[in-house]
């Protein structure tokens, strides 16, 4: 029995497409193993967001150079074989494949000619999904993408060079992979998109994917990310008010509060139309949470910059957010710009922002002692002891595990403590 290793890293596409790529080779004979020593294959699924991430794939391919079996393949597929090329083949020698996100459904040429280097970064649009078999089983919880690429194009950004122009896949492909999801296992549909809420097909939107998702039986919890402000159209928003399933939690980036810094991002909305947004949802769905992507650091980004960056963290409140410090990327714009901030004030401004993101997300976790939400179970933790569950804000809750009986998938847990990363809980009959 040949054995496989994948590791993935990056954002829910990425693990998405991992998913699909074990899949297609469990369908045809391959196990999946957890050490890449004694695998027969190797693939590093990688992201090129920041630099850092790339690194962290380079020195991850050097160890398992050293450390693999000597006639084992390995490659890389993803934004960092898309980003790299035919330079990973310069860089390490030994790489039998460099496949970007849209080719990595042309890993059996390689399979099938393990003496060849094989190198495909090409644009390939719609036609993994086309390629790749089913999923045999699918998680509880299911990614579903609905459009690829971005055609946004912030100066920092290197997705739309990796993953390409926005393309939206057909309404009823969309809708066979949902259904397919529900009947093997599902109870939650996330919808994924570089630029999500910009998915339109002929005449249907968002908001079409989840009103027919949402009448399926088996399909208990929906949500969608990542989102553009300006593509948060009202009858998305009306969504939130009409469609209980529809989870009370949304990740909208604003990425800085000044305009200025906005503008040179080539984010072209103001202030006020984010902020109406935020308003309009919250007076349709009172207890929605928002969170937002940040970066700081960026070209030209003032002391002046910055506090309004905090001052929009204050006024929104978000909850689980992410911050980074800007990291310059090949094939961007921002990364020629003049006025390049130096790292330590990147740091000093990350450090900022992120202890009153985490003193937030704090406050917003202890908020929630004493109430009673439906949780999707995860499973065990690492000790066994104790049950995972995900509430409707994707925090995490750990619960006892109870000595005898099944727990349902989705079961209402009472929240009785809670710190910044997580939260505990009982389950309540
Ligand atoms: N909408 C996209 C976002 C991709 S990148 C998606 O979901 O696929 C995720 C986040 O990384 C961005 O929202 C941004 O905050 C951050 N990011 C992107 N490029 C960056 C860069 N060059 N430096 C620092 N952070 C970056
Ligand atoms: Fe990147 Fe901006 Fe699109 S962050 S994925 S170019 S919306």
């Amino acid at each position: 029995m040949k054995k496989f290793f994948i590791q993935t890293f990056g954002c829910q596409m990425n693990v998405y497409d991992g998913q699909r790529i074990s899949n297609m080779l469990k369908v045809n004979g391959w196990t999946q193993i957890d050490n890449s020593n004694d695998a027969d294959l190797i693939i590093l699924n990688t992201c090129a967001v920041r630099e850092k991430a790339t690194n962290k794939v380079f020195s991850a391919l050097g160890r398992i150079r050293d450390s693999k079996k000597p006639d084992a393949l390995f490659g890389i597929v993803g934004c960092v074989a898309r980003e790299a090329g035919a330079d990973a083949f310069k860089r390490i020698p030994e790489l039998n494949f460099v496949l970007g996100p849209q080719s990595y459904h042309k890993l059996p040429e390689i399979l099938e000619n393990p003496d060849s280097k094989l190198l495909n970064i090409d644009l390939g649009g719609l036609e993994k999904f086309d390629e790749m078999p089913q999923m045999v089983e699918s998680p509880l919880v299911s990614y579903i993408p609905i459009q690829e690429g971005c055609n946004h194009c912030c100066t920092y950004c290197i997705v739309p060079y990796t993953r390409g122009r926005e393309i939206s896949r057909p309404f009823d492909d969309v809708m066979r992979d949902v259904h397919h999801a529900a009947d093997t296992g599902a109870f939650e549909i996330c919808f994924l998109g570089q630029n999500v809420n910009g998915y339109h097909f002929e005449n249907y939107m968002l908001s079409d994917l989840i009103r027919e998702t949402a009448a399926i039986n088996a399909v208990k919890r929906i949500r969608f990310t990542s989102s553009y402000p300006t593509e948060m159209t009202d009858d998305l928003i009306k969504m939130f008010g009409n469609q209980p399933k529809l989870l009370p939690f949304l990740n909208l980036p604003i990425q800085s509060g000044s305009i200025n810094v906005l503008t040179r991002m080539n984010r072209p909305y103001s202030l006020n139309l984010y902020i109406d947004i935020i308003d309009k949802l919250r007076a349709i769905r009172p207890d929605i949470q928002i969170s937002s992507d940040f970066i700081v650091g960026f070209p030209g980004e003032t002391d002046s910059d910055f506090e309004q960056t905090m001052n929009i963290a204050r006024q929104v409140k978000y909850i689980n957010s992410y911050s980074f410090k800007y990291s310059p990327r090949p094939h961007t714009a921002a990364a020629l710009m003049k006025d390049q901030i130096p790292d330590n004030i990147k740091r000093e401004r990350l450090k900022m922002l992120d202890g009153y993101l985490n003193d937030i997300q704090r406050e917003f976790n202890e908020s929630c002692i004493g109430k009673t939400f439906e949780c999707l179970c995860e499973g065990p933790d690492k000790t066994g002891k104790h049950l995972l569950f995900r509430t409707p804000y994707m925090q995490q809750c750990i619960v006892e595990k109870p000595s005898f009986g099944k727990i349902p998938n989705l079961v209402n847990i009472e929240i009785t403590a809670a710190n910044k990363s997580s939260l505990r809980g009982k389950i309540k009959n």
